[in-house]
């Protein structure tokens, strides 16, 4: 096959930040997908539905010329969230989730919940008014093992919470275990998934090949290739519970490279292309349609869309860097060629 066309794709789950360097990554993303569920975690934190749909705005403007990308907007959660403010996001159409960052899972997820008990209220209101809950899920407990943080989540914390709000539309974001699909495969319909293309390709020996990797280090962390191959499995089995979020994660060089670097991977220069690859590898580019371009918009409830993309079987290298405001960011697979090309 040399040319493979899709319905165009959505991301379900993107970092954009802000000021100039959402303006250096946007285009990537906007090239390729037609809308993007766009995270909250900027400092300060989007806590309030004024201030995700100014920050709406800001994206809007900062398009590339004659671009229609739709940024769908979350909320911010905390511990004090109240249910008038859910209640208001809801009604503004724009906002499409509500972001749960345990306090302390993640890069700028400080103000987040402490204690889910906290935010029952608010969580109620998101179940009567179908907002779903977006998680970031994993465990802060430091004594739990790094890599069995999403597994400690889904026992401690998701099952419970799942259990308590049944009817509660979840996205058990960017999942990495084995244990992590069967949880999805085994709970109800409003529970479902997304699948970033790094956890898809990487398993955790890509964080020690040769050296220590920082770009290759993002949250949740990579796990071992049993755990990957589950994710490939996931991903290309054709169940609608399971669809696209890169989770890219762009941060200065500086920042990556450093003594105590922080995560995130940056993928949206590739952002299909990469996930192509994956499904290639599996035998299942016939499935890439549905996981890319469907299941998540049925999900979320809304329209599915018209417009195609195409992607050429052409290989193109990654830049080794990319501008990034004042500074630049290291993409993955810098300087390593990719074998599909968006034309
Ligand atoms: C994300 C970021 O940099 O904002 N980092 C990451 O490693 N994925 C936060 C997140 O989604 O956990
Ligand atoms: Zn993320």
């Amino acid at each position: 096959m040399d040319r493979l066309t899709l319905k165009r794709p959505d991301d379900w789950h993107l970092h954009l930040r802000d000021g100039p360097e959402m303006a250096a990554v946007l285009a990537d993303t906007a090239r390729r997908f037609a809308r993007a569920i766009v995270m909250p975690n900027l400092n300060p934190p989007l806590t309030t539905t004024q201030q995700a749909l100014d920050y709406r705005q800001r994206i809007l403007a900062a398009r590339p010329h004659g671009s229609d990308f739709e940024p769908l907007m979350t909320l911010y959660l905390t511990d004090d969230t109240p249910p008038e403010e859910i209640a208001r996001a809801k009604l503004s159409g724009h906002v499409h989730g509500v972001k749960l960052y345990p306090a302390g899972a993640t890069t700028h997820s400080g103000a987040g919940v402490t204690r889910i008990s906290r935010c029952f209220h608010a969580l109620e209101r998101m179940q009567d008014l179908g907002l779903p809950l977006l998680v970031h899920g994993e465990s802060t407990d430091p004594a739990v093992d790094v890599f069995d943080r999403e597994r400690a989540f889904i026992e401690e914390t998701l099952g419970p919470l799942m259990e308590r709000f049944p009817a509660l539309k979840v996205v058990l974001e960017h999942i990495t275990t084995r244990d992590a699909v069967h949880y999805v495969e085994v709970t109800g319909p409003n529970l479902a998934a997304t699948i970033t293309a790094h956890h898809l390709l990487m398993n955790r020996n890509a964080l020690f090949m040769g050296g220590i990797r920082p770009h290759h280090y993002c949250l949740p962390v990579l796990k071992r290739e049993e755990h990957r191959e589950a994710l490939v499995e996931a991903a290309t089995s054709g169940n609608p519970k399971f669809f696209l979020g890169t989770d890219s994660a762009p941060h200065p060089r500086g920042a990556k490279e450093a003594a105590c670097g922080c995560a995130g991977i940056y993928t949206a220069h590739a952002g299909i292309e990469l996930y192509a690859i994956a499904f290639e590898e599996a035998g299942a580019l016939d499935k890439l349609e549905g996981f890319a371009a469907e299941f998540g918009a049925r999900f979320y409830g809304l329209p599915g869309n018209r417009d195609r993309i195409t992607l050429a079987r052409e290989e193109w290298t990654v830049p080794a860097r990319v501008a990034f405001g004042s500074g630049e960011l290291v993409p993955l697979r810098a300087g390593e060629t990719i074998p599909w090309k968006l034309i």
